[in-house]
């Protein structure tokens, strides 16, 4: 196992923000993780578990020691009547992984393709996009715990899946009794592919689509074709214009708070929920705030997407993370004086 000192992370977040990991161990086996367990200098210490750093803001040097995820492998776990399962090591970028599972004929994750990120991080925070989040195809997943090396495996009901949300993101324990924030790297994740496949195309954006083209009864791989082109003209590609993707949350508020706010603002964009509260877009909030374009240093709102935090200054001039959480105060501070509404960051801060 090789301890790498000053690792510069500007590559390896998306935002693109500089800073160095004082300690990074590469994690390409189970053995590696077993090695820094088993390590008296290096068992201790906090860890960061870093995939494609896509939903990250670095707001400083990294003095946990980094264990970057570098778990390689795809394969087709078991085919049933109903489904097939297919596994994916935590190391493989997202995207891939979709394309993979389309190209072999296996249909149901089309709707979340082009989600930047590594396939470790998508349990972590429910990953979600255009009506399907990763709960609706998740099998399992395996990990070790940080602390023991133990392995483990959850299903979908111990990760405790929530909009954006797991168990992997709370460090007390959750509905079930678990909390695993920074105290466990997943290693593999296990899909649910099923072969009674049904597209899903209520999202409006979809509809467009299907109006445009007049193909009303997409394969999965024209849905993917759709929701590349949807992504690529609303959303900026990190590898040109750094991100994190949605900055926030979009926040759910009672019937009774939904009405005060429409009877002051009537074109607030909003879904009811299953469970009769409603979400508002917090997109839609930030934009009515005027905050299209607006800077902090070289942290910009995205111009075509207020939801989205931007670098500006590319790689050569990249804003810092301190600007980016100076703009998303500034930013949660009017949402909240003009509605009343807390929107809470989507990214972890470091
Ligand atoms: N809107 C505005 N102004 C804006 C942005 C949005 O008026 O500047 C309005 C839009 O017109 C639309 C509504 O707000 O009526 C919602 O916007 P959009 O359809 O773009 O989706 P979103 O709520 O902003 C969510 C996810 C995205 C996901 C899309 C598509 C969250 C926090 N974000 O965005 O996920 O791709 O839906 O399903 O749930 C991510 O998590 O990083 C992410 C990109």
């Amino acid at each position: 196992m090789l301890v790498e000192l000053n690792f510069p992370l500007q590559a390896h977040n998306s935002f693109g923000i500089v800073a160095k990991a004082f300690q990074l161990v590469r994690v390409q086996s189970e053995a590696d993780v077993q090695a820094v367990i088993a390590d008296p200098a290096l068992c201790d210490l906090p860890k960061l578990v870093l995939g494609g750093g896509s939903n990250m803001v670095l707001t400083g040097d990294v003095k946990p020691l980094v264990l970057k995820v570098e778990l390689r492998g795809m394969r087709l776990v078991e085919e049933t009547n109903k489904a097939w399962v297919v596994e994916a090591a935590a190391g493989e970028n997202w995207h891939d992984v979709v394309r993979w599972t389309l190209g072999n004929g296996w249909p149901g994750l089309e709707n979340m393709a082009l989600i930047p990120g590594c396939v470790g991080a998508s349990p972590v925070q429910n990953i979600g996009a255009y009506g399907v989040e990763l709960q609706d195809r998740f099998d399992s997943l395996d990990a070790i715990d940080l602390t023991t090396g133990h392995t483990f495996s959850l299903n979908a009901a111990q990760c405790a899946f929530g909009y954006r949300d797991s168990v992997f993101k709370h460090e007390s324990s959750g509905p079930n009794g678990l909390g695993l924030a920074g105290k466990a790297l997943i290693t593999r994740v296990r899909f649910s592919l099923r072969k009674d496949w049904k597209p899903v195309l209520g999202y409006l954006d979809l509809e467009r689509k299907m109006t445009e083209t007049g193909i009303s009864q997409p394969t999965a791989m024209q849905i993917f074709d759709w929701v590349c082109a949807i992504r690529k003209a609303k959303l900026p590609d990190p590898a040109i214009i750094g991100n994190a993707g949605s900055f926030f949350k979009n926040p759910t508020v009672t019937q009774d708070q939904c009405d005060d706010i429409i009877a002051r603002e009537p074109k607030v964009v909003h879904y009811v929920l299953d469970d009769g509260r409603i979400k508002l877009a917090a997109g839609w909030l930030i934009d009515a705030c005027g905050w299209k374009g607006k800077t902090v240093g070289n942290a910009g709102v995205y111009e075509k997407q207020a939801l989205v935090l931007v670098n500006k200054g590319g790689r050569d001039n990249p804003c810092t993370g301190g600007e980016v959480m100076t703009l998303a105060k500034a930013i949660q501070t009017s949402v909240y004086e003009r509605f009343g509404i807390r929107l809470e960051p989507e990214p972890v801060v470091v």
